[in-house]
């Protein structure tokens, strides 16, 4: 994000308390565009009391959550109070189920049906199924799978990686499914190749720098897939990096492993001001670029420099029409 730079507006037009921070993702609306992306369940107690110190957290913050791969509780009931622990702290809360796309379309709509979920993640997760020395080997038809369980499932659908970032092609494929939602989760963050890694005997180091940069990932997808909504991830940090993802093109975007930091070192409390916090710079970087809405930031110049601005350049992505386009008037 460090490549992505804001032209300054001395001449905004804009007013603190006529903006509105509300999305739409699936059809279904959010009063932010921030949330909690999947992390945790499927490990006893532990991972319980997580997941509903995230749930109130976003229960709080008004913000959506995600809770982490189910398939652990479809193969061991027992843990499924893990998952639900989340729905328990927030029932009326925006809560994706979440499983990884080797699941069947029975085994989805059971994981939507288990939290009373809002909508479904299916994540894809090669690299780190790679590394590990027990992971899968084998990813034949999970697009076919994809398509099996949107025909399956009542809820919206969003298609995500796991830090490695989706690209042009990926998103081209995904965009003929009638999944709602891509989230990039991009290179930059949390990196399983390098967790796995440290623990095998035989380091699969060549994964450690794999990926699409997250910038790069929210550019690539939304071109592959200009009809779908791109949720931007995959190591956002603060409200900075958030404006600079939701001016790249995403409506939304997710935090995990910097929020599960703050909530693991400093605790729930700080986790609920971080998050509130981070709404109001929104707003104050939102005004002072003169954009009313998350859709109006979609038109703010950017300057694109460094690698991202190779990469784009190299792939026939044009940077330069980040930096001339035309923003929308405040008022409209
Ligand atoms: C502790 C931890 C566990 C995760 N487990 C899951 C999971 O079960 N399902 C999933 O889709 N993503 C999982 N992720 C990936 C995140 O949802 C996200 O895509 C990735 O971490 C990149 O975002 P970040 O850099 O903000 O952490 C996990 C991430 C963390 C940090």
């Amino acid at each position: 994000m460090d490549h992505i730079q804001f032209v300054h507006r001395s001449l905004p037009g804009s007013s603190v308390h006529d903006i509105s921070l509300s999305t739409e993702i699936g059809g279904l609306q959010w009063s932010s565009p921030i949330f909690v992306n999947a992390m945790t369940g499927g490990g006893g107690k532990a991972t319980a009391d997580i997941n509903r110190q995230l749930a109130e957290a976003a229960h709080e913050c008004d913000i959506p959550m995600a809770v982490g791969s189910q398939m652990s509780a479809i193969r061991h009931p027992e843990e499924r109070k893990t998952f639900v622990a989340a729905r328990k702290a927030n029932p009326a809360g925006f809560i994706f189920a979440n499983i990884g796309s080797e699941a069947t379309p029975d085994e989805a709509q059971a994981v939507c049906e288990m939290i009373e979920a809002n909508a479904l993640q299916i994540h894809l997760n090669v690299i780190q199924e790679l590394a590990m020395p027990e992971g899968d080997r084998d990813f034949r038809h999970a697009l076919e799978r994809i398509a099996d369980i949107c025909e399956r499932v009542q809820v919206p659908v969003i298609v995500k990686e796991t830090g490695f970032g989706i690209g042009f092609e990926t998103a081209k494929l995904l965009g003929k499914l009638s999944i709602n939602a891509i989230d990039t989760a991009g290179f930059g963050g949390t990196n399983f190749a390098a967790i796995e890694n440290k623990r095998a005997t035989r380091s699969m180091s060549f994964f450690n720098q794999w990926g699409i940069p997250t910038a790069v990932s929210i550019v690539e997808s939304a071109i592959g897939a200009p009809d779908k909504t791109i949720i931007a991830s995959g190591g956002l940090q603060n409200a900075e990096d958030v404006v600079k993802s939701l001016a790249l093109g995403a409506s939304a975007a997710g935090m995990s492993g910097f929020l599960l930091n703050i909530l693991m070192m400093d605790g729930q409390e700080a986790l609920i001001d971080y998050i509130n916090q981070m709404k109001l710079d929104i707003r104050m970087m939102m005004c002072a670029l003169g954009a009313k809405s998350i859709k109006h930031l979609h038109s703010v110049p950017l300057v694109i420099s460094g690698h991202t601005e190779h990469w784009l350049r190299s792939r026939g992505m044009k940077p330069e029409r980040f930096a001339v386009r035309v923003p929308v008037s405040f008022d409209s």
